[in-house]
């Protein structure tokens, strides 16, 4: 990309490449917009409400024409290429100007001769649209883009944006998954930077594969349109990349609890026997999926009648039990004239078609079926009412699936229409966003008909769904490999923004053992969003399904998730402004210290717990790093300080360290959220001094924004406490107690 000065205008610089005009633009003093005129052709999805534009300063400088803000520059060098600079003009990141070295074109001959024993070869990359390609330095590691298999640091692989269903057993080597999310961090020795490349068609990331010195995107249509964030720290871009794609909400205080599922509980009575094992085994659950098997022939928003005779009923003593129904909706509605959301739909013209004006039809669940269009405003408005038949049965919450859109009959062929707002556009460029846009329909529709903040889960999405909707990293096998992978997926899609995330506890398809089960609970027990779920043909998967020994350990892990609440929903209450998800690798609250760039077997949630879960078959002590400061193990209270230790970790223990100086604010254990009142708060105490903020609510509705909360500032020295309310606007706790830990 070679790179002409055109015109500035204080505000905005604009520059010729070949016929096409380039704009930069800084949105704040550390964040640049960069983009091609085109790009307005191709309104963002993610970004919702358009940044204020700065000034900058022109210059000349030895190193090109500079235009700053005073923290960030943008340089135009001699040779039409452009460096990105800090405030002393050093270099933060240059565009790469060395030739790219592509994949090689392999021969129809070689083709076919790996094809005869099986191997899958992958095609050629289509020509990019779009291309850019960036220098990195030699200690560089990347962050983010969603939950893409593999490690924590993306470094060295090589990804694909193209939302996918593919339920076989991913591994590291599959290049694109359910969602996409084109947003990257690059960590460097002593400051990050993170570019959102804003393009939902497909691209390509080579993030130093075929060229260890650089890292390079290709989309295969839009425009080249990205944002680049300067910051100290991941924590900085992050919070810039949050502030412009949006932040997850404060979701509801029982969907933070334990939920139980599986493809399928068939008939109204398993749903009350599983309900009703929940609290014969004494184990904590808010919430049961149902998934396909409640509707009536795999129809949207109906509910089989045979199969359920009185789900109202159901629903309600389930409620009762303290228990919600969470029910799935996929996007393929059924081809049925005289079922009344086909009819509806294709009445209003509100599904995708051909090329020639016919509804287009492909297969999924229910046998032929037809997409709504959910780029368009008014089919979001429909499908959003079409919930209130849920919400009649009782169900309190909605689990969008197959939303990438998945098909049985071949891929959906690029030039089915799909509208790109109000403009008709194809598959090929809405792709991407259909999770999207699908969740955000399920979201408002939700926010219209009931009073309580929307739990919309999904599985293809794009960056910036996080406003709408919590994510699963979809169909995870019962593999100790996935169990392994579900740490950096979840610590890499906090990096992207979405706060809410967790895996199939126990794994999707495949059968668990009791062993991996036990050590998938430790895992979930520190997920955003904790839920067991598995296959239709798989072993079953309840915790009861095993041995006293494993139905022990789960209760354990998902008790202590219950204690944990008040820290959890803490965490989400702060991350409505900063961005950071409550699970995080150890790289975003230490990222100068080597040790972590790299550790995809531990975590942190919020601040204060470090969690070390043992994700190997067979073992039973855990080689643990701790980073800076002195840790207290949370198990038997000795106190580490920093480097690596080996801890034991038999069956029942996974490892978890709170740090010296904290207060972990807990609940008494409970079985369900809504059963219980919250009357009382335990603070433990780690430490000689601490302190720490708690937020209150009902955790339920939007009363907080109105006031209706407590912030209460602990502050703990010398042996006692001292509380100092920040806000007053909910009913306080009627007992504080303190436990101090030693
Ligand atoms: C997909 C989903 C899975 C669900 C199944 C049946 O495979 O990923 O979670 O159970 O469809 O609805």
């Amino acid at each position: 990309m070679t790179l002409k000065h055109q015109a500035f205008n204080g505000k905005i610089l604009e520059l010729k490449r070949n016929d096409e005009i380039i704009k930069v633009e800084a949105i704040s003093s550390t964040a640049l917009h960069i983009y091609s005129e085109k790009a307005e052709n191709f309104p963002s999805y993610a970004v919702e409400v358009q940044p204020e534009i700065i000034d900058l300063t022109e210059s000349e400088d030895k190193q090109g024409r500079l235009y700053h803000t005073g923290q960030i520059g943008f340089c135009l060098r001699e040779d039409g290429s452009f460096v990105l600079m800090d405030a002393g003009n050093q270099v933060i990141c240059a565009q790469y100007t060395g030739a790219r070295k592509h994949k090689d074109a392999l021969s129809d001959d070689f083709f076919k001769l790996l094809a005869s024993e099986g191997h899958a070869t992958e095609a050629e990359a289509k020509k990019a649209e779009v291309e850019i390609a960036f220098a990195l330095e030699e200690n560089d590691c990347i962050y983010g883009l969603g939950d893409k298999t593999g490690f924590l640091n993306k470094r060295g692989y090589e990804y694909e944006m193209w939302n996918t269903d593919d339920p076989s057993p991913q591994m590291d080597n599959f290049k694109a998954l359910y969602k996409s999310i084109p947003f990257m961090m690059v960590l460097k020795e002593n400051m990050a930077y993170g570019l959102f490349f804003d393009n939902h068609y497909k691209s390509y990331f080579d993030l130093g594969k075929r060229q260890a010195d650089c890292f390079a995107y290709e989309a295969e249509g839009g425009a080249l349109d990205f944002y680049f964030f300067a910051g100290q720290d991941l924590k900085e871009v992050l919070k810039q990349y949050t502030d412009l794609t949006g932040k997850t909400p404060l979701p509801q205080l029982w969907t933070l609890g334990y939920h139980q599922s599986r493809w399928g509980y068939r008939l109204e009575s398993e749903i009350r026997e599983i309900a009703e094992n929940m609290r014969k085994h004494d184990l904590p659950c808010d919430a049961i999926h149902l998934d396909i098997d409640y509707m009536e022939g795999y129809r949207v928003f109906t509910w089989n009648e045979k199969r359920y005779q009185d789900p109202e009923k159901t629903l309600k003593d389930l409620k009762e039990m303290g228990i919600k129904a969470i029910t799935i909706i996929d996007p393929g509605v059924k081809v049925d004239a005289g079922y009344q959301v086909y009819d509806e739909g294709l009445a209003k013209g509100y599904f995708a078609t051909d090329k020639n004006n016919l509804t287009y039809v492909n297969q999924v669940w229910p046998g032929d079926s037809v997409y709504p269009d959910f780029g368009r405003r008014q089919v979001r408005q429909w499908w959003g009412d079409q919930h209130q038949f849920l919400l009649n049965k009782g169900v309190a919450g909605v689990w969008n699936d197959m939303n990438e859109p998945a098909s049985f009959q071949g891929p959906l062929p690029d030039d089915v229409v799909f509208y790109d707002g109000e403009k008709p556009s194809t598959h090929k460029a809405m792709h991407n966003v259909y999770g999207h846009n699908m969740s955000k329909a399920t979201f408002e529709g939700l926010k219209k008909l009931s009073k309580e903040r929307p739990f919309v889960i999904t599985r293809a999405c794009y960056a910036g769904s996080q406003k709408y909707t919590t994510v699963w990293t979809g169909d995870n096998h019962s593999i100790w490999a996935h169990l392994q992978m579900a740490i950096p997926q979840l610590c890499n899609l906090g990096l992207s923004g979405f706060g809410f995330a967790g895996t199939d506890v126990g794994g999707f398809g495949s059968d668990a053992t009791p062993e991996l089960l036990a050590r998938w609970y430790q895992v979930g027990c520190f997920s955003p969003l904790f839920r067991n779920h598995s296959a239709l043909g798989t072993r079953d998967q309840e915790p009861w399904q095993f041995d006293q020994r494993t139905l022990d350990i789960a209760r354990k892990y998902m008790k202590l998730r219950y204690e944990l609440l008040p820290y959890i929903y803490d965490n989400f209450y702060q991350g409505m402004q900063s961005g950071l998800p409550v699970m995080r690798p150890l790289v975003l609250n230490y990222p100068f210290d080597q040790e972590v760039r790299e550790k995809n077997d531990q975590f942190m949630l919020g601040e204060n717990i470090l969690v070390a879960p043992v994700v190997e078959q067979g073992v039973s002590r855990k080689l643990v790093y701790l980073p800076e400061g002195e840790w207290i193990c949370y198990w038997s209270h000795k106190k580490y300080g920093a480097g690596y230790h080996i801890v034991p970790a038999p069956l029942d223990i996974c490892p978890i360290f709170i740090k010296s100086g904290s207060i972990l604010p807990k609940y008494p254990v409970r079985l369900s959220v809504d059963k219980h009142k919250d009357d009382c708060l335990i603070l433990e105490i780690y430490g000689d001094q601490a302190e720490y903020l708690h937020y209150q609510d009902n955790g339920c509705d939007y009363a907080y924004e109105k006031g209706e909360y407590n912030l209460y500032h602990f502050r703990y020295a010398e042996g006692k406490l001292i509380t100092e309310m920040k806000q007053q606007g909910y009913k306080k706790y009627q007992d504080i107690k303190i436990e101090v830990k030693r």
